[in-house]
């Protein structure tokens, strides 16, 4: 018998999805400092978590390194959009490396946060993941010991200050879950009344609108794939979104490679996002590789339009 001709596969994309202002930043910082230094110049850390971009970037002349110790002298040195602890600006100045600092605004906010609560004798709770560039640096922001980690609800409910009465504040992680963080407030707000902090938490605009995008698709859609790297905090938030908001099949790929046709079998109608450090190449890459299966449809649900722009570092302004 001849081969049945395959179902339309309908292709729902969420926006926004894929690059924010921060990545975006960063990667120009990146582009332009090597325009106008020259290569090479020295990153540290993965600008920002994309395996992808940074290739492109190391392909034009970037070198990236985890520490500044792997730096030689005389070059430029960019630090990633997740931040980075005190203590590396001050090394980069005790060596009079040329340091170009491409960590987003909006962390270099909560910074700025936790530095006015520990100035104003509060101990600082930083809710966020443990091992994650964006903790590590933040919590880098202040002495050691100014800062408790808190990583889940049972974190919150079992926390001590290490004194009596010693004053409280909260900060947190850029990409977390909106849902998971505000549940950790909670409990935080219900045990210690008094805890200053923000409003809501500090989850930037991107991954809470990214979160409500792919929430949005989760529950008309058979399958989600969120393209994005493992190590991308704000895109594996957006697989668990995704999941609790209705499509258990909910998947992590870093390209159409890494597709398992498998677990699409007989899948009609199939919602893409992608984290904030994954280029769209990657999202359209998926879609040809659908397209070479078969034919395709596009729809797009919209949940939010992003106008938001950083500026650059003086130097790379212009
Ligand atoms: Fe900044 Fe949020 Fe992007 S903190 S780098 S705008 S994911």
């Amino acid at each position: 018998p001849e081969a049945a001709t395959p179902a339309t596969v309908t292709i729902v994309l969420a926006e926004p999805r894929g690059f924010c202002a921060g990545v975006d930043r960063a990667i120009q910082i990146v582009e332009r400092a090597i325009e106008r230094f020259g290569a090479p110049v020295y990153v540290r850390h993965e600008i920002v978590h994309n395996k992808t971009v940074v290739q492109d970037l190391a392909a034009k002349g970037a070198v990236f390194v985890e520490e500044l110790d792997e730096v030689p002298d005389g070059v430029p040195v960019i630090f990633s959009a997740h931040g980075v602890p005190k203590s590396v600006p001050a090394e980069a100045a005790r060596r009079e490396l040329h340091a170009i600092d491409a960590t987003c605004p909006l962390v270099s906010k909560v910074h700025r946060e936790a530095e006015r609560h520990h100035g104003e004798g509060r101990h600082v709770l930083l809710i966020g993941h443990a091992g994650h560039p964006e903790v590590i640096g933040t919590m880098g922001q202040l002495p050691e010991g100014a800062v408790d980690l808190i990583e889940s609800i049972a974190d919150a409910e079992a926390y001590q200050p290490p004194r009596l009465g010693l004053e409280l504040a909260f900060a947190t992680q850029t990409t977390l879950s909106v849902a998971d963080t505000s549940g950790i407030i909670e409990v935080l707000r219900r045990r210690f009344p008094e805890i200053a902090g923000p409003r809501r938490e500090d989850i930037c605009y991107a991954t809470t609108n990214r979160q409500e995008a792919v929430a949005r698709i989760a529950a008309e859609v058979q399958a989600v794939l969120v393209i994005g790297a493992p190590n991308s905090s704000n895109s594996r938030r957006l697989v668990e979104t995704a999941a609790v908001s209705g499509c258990a099949n909910a998947r992590l790929i870093q390209t159409a490679a890494e597709i398992d046709w498998s677990l699409l079998d007989g899948i009609t109608r199939i919602g893409i996002t992608a984290g904030a450090s994954a280029p769209e190449v990657l999202v359209d890459e998926v879609i040809a590789a659908f397209r070479a299966r078969g034919p395709v449809s596009i729809e797009r649900v919209t949940t939010a339009e992003e106008r938001v722009v950083f500026k650059l570092p003086p130097e790379l302004n212009h």
